[in-house]
């Protein structure tokens, strides 16, 4: 009878749904040429089809060579590796079941020993891979068992069920993720709403035509737009972290006493707002430099001798400056002029809130240009203006750059972003711009860098909640990151698909495998041996998972660093430059 070079092995044990295969030992090759094409057999990930009458049994495979053996006989072959006999072994997963033209998840029967095992052909697995919805679906690369073969990504379940890229530094996650944009943004939505945080400023080139720019310092000329995120919009307790010293509940509740008294007086101008319903955390302007003036003052206040009536003033002081009003000094016991009884004690509080108030790379948060109100705390932009900067410009992608930004920043401000936009979608439930009507899909690249397992910041806490909350406001995430071991394991756990690109450290592996499906952690072990741009694509948005190759976006991502062989062919700087530097540094400026 003539060689069915389909036919590869039989089944040797069965437990669960894991299945030892015995591979025939007369079988010629490793890579098999069926009906013109090539294939490999025994690559991790790859598929094997195992017929049962009119059903096939499929599994994946997770684990080649002698460790694949049954247990009994890994014992023997231990002690006499000639058992073997030019036999090869393959363990795999049963996970899916094919009848006909149709293929589910999961499997009603089981195989037994001695069944035979096949390779999967093209065909095979144009019906495995196959039965996605084209309008939803996006195709991001091919299936490394068969080049020939699309592979495709659910883009809904994508985005309801959050996603997270992982892989080592120049594994292709930045790739993968502008293929996934790409194709989101090629397909005919005239309202998708893809927000973007870009830490390098990778994206802007690879997305030309599909995305706008927003960014602190932006080139207009280029078509980026300035990135502005108001202080006012953050709640109470998140603005307060942004400064440096930490309050008592007391002190808190004093500050956000007088918080509410300035966001209520900007309230009345306001049509349509009840005024009982404002709080400290309500997203209404207010002039900050206002509200330290009035705090600094009471601070530094003395009084006559009846206690009541101030001194006069020995210099006055400007809000808009900053600068504190002087008062004449205290004198000593029971002598004019009297201290402020009733002062706070929060002076090193304000002083460090002055310095960040003065800090030049917070402009975008407290001096945002058109939404910076002035003493009286009225703006020339509202809130409205902003989000229709952010989402309405035309374009699918809104990209926020803050490759600009120093690092403990880009903590403050992407979860201020993030913070303001999902409070957004959170009220806008009901309209047609909440998240329900108008699904928002909320990438965040290098998502280690602020969502540190047990930090207790403005964005992890934000993210924490987009995780565990967003898909019921339409929120979706994606989240990119080299370092799953430090991301909080909470919001892993919460990403319904898992795409793992190379990964190398053992520890990080480890996380990797612990947030794909049970059944797949065997494969974690390849996971180090992954080609750039190759990933174990398990979970929601996948019907099967697969080992796929992602396609190479065509303008390759664009790297920032500075190239040391070039840059120091170049003559010796100025020495006045050291000047700037020091000048810079004490303004808190890089003009
Ligand atoms: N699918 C792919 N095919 C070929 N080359 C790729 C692929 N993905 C990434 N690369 C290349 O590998 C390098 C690193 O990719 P990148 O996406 O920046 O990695 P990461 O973001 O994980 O550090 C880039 O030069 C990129 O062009
Ligand atoms: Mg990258």
């Amino acid at each position: 009878m003539k060689h069915n070079p389909t036919h590869i092995g039989q089944v040797e044990s069965v437990s669960g749904n894991s299945v030892t295969i015995k591979m025939a030992s007369n079988y010629p090759s490793n890579m098999p040429i069926v009906q013109g094409t090539v294939y490999r057999i025994g690559q991790i990930g790859s598929f094997l089809k195992i017929p049962l009458g009119y059903a096939n049994l499929y599994g994946i495979i997770t684990q080649a060579g002698v460790l694949a053996m049954p247990e009994s006989l890994l014992i023997a072959y231990k002690e006499n590796p000639a058992i073997v006999d030019g036999h090869r072994w393959l363990r795999i997963i049963l996970v899916g079941e094919q009848v006909g033209s149709s293929f589910e998840r999961g499997v009603l029967q089981s195989p037994t020993s001695g069944d035979q095992v096949h390779l999967v052909t093209n065909e095979d697995l144009r019906i495995v891979y196959g039965g996605y919805n084209s309008k939803s679906s996006i195709v991001i690369g091919n299936q490394s068992a068969s080049e020939g073969l699309a592979a495709q990504l659910d883009m809904d379940k994508l985005i309801s069920r959050h996603c997270a890229i992982l892989g080592a530094t120049g594994s292709g996650k930045s790739n993968a993720v502008s293929i996934i944009v790409k194709s989101i943004s090629e397909k005919p939505f005239p309202s998708a709403r893809v927000l973007m945080i870009d830490p390098h400023g990778e994206y802007a080139g690879l997305m030309t035509g599909k995305c706008q720019v927003f960014r602190v310092g932006a080139n207009e000329a280029d078509g980026e737009k300035e990135l502005c995120v108001p202080f006012w919009a953050l709640p109470f307790k998140e603005l307060a972290a942004i400064f440096p010293g930490r309050l008592s509940d007391q002190n808190e509740d004093y500050i956000r006493g007088k918080v509410l008294d300035l966001k209520r007086i900007s309230a009345r101008s306001m049509v349509g707002l009840r005024e009982e319903a404002i709080t400290a955390d309500s997203p209404i302007p207010f002039s900050i430099n206002q509200l330290w003036f009035d705090l600094d003052n009471f601070e530094r206040i003395t009084f006559k001798a009846d206690r009541t009536t101030p001194e006069t003033l020995v210099a006055l002081g400007d809000p808009a400056t900053l600068k504190s009003n002087q008062y004449p000094t205290a004198g000593l016991g029971s002598s004019a002029p009297f201290l402020n009884t009733k002062a706070k004690g929060i002076l090193g509080f304000l002083d460090g809130m002055r310095s960040r108030l003065l800090d030049q790379t917070y402009n975008f948060l407290f001096r945002p240009v058109g939404y910076s109100p002035n003493l009286n705390g009225s703006t020339n932009n509202d809130l409205p203006s902003l989000f229709s900067t952010w989402f309405g410009h035309g374009f699918p992608v809104s990209i926020l750059d803050l490759s600009a930004i120093p690092s403990e920043t880009i903590q403050t401000i992407s979860g201020c972003i993030l913070k303001i936009t999902y409070d957004a979608l959170y009220w806008g439930q009901n309209t047609l711009v909440g998240g329900k009507k108008q699904p928002l899909l909320i990438i965040l690249d290098e998502a280690h860098a602020y969502l540190k397992a047990g930090e207790n910041s403005i964005s992890s806490r934000t993210v924490q909640g987009i995780a565990k909350e967003g898909r019921k406001y339409g929120v979706g995430l994606l989240l990119v990151t080299q370092r799953p071991s430090e991301l909080d394991e909470t919001v892993l756990s919460q990403c319904g698909s898992i795409i793992a690109l190379r990964m190398t450290n053992s520890r990080d592996q480890g996380h990797v495998s612990s947030a794909m499906q049970d059944e797949l952690r065997e494969m974690a072990d390849v996971l180090s041996s992954l080609r750039t741009g190759e990933a174990i694509v398990s979970g929601e948005a996948v019907r099967i998972p697969s080992r796929v190759k992602f396609f190479q976006a065509k303008n390759a991502v664009k790297s920032s660093d500075p190239i040391a062989s070039k840059l120091w062919t170049k003559a010796q700087p100025d020495m006045a430059e050291y000047g700037i530097i020091v000048r810079n540094w004490r303004n808190q400026s890089f003009k």
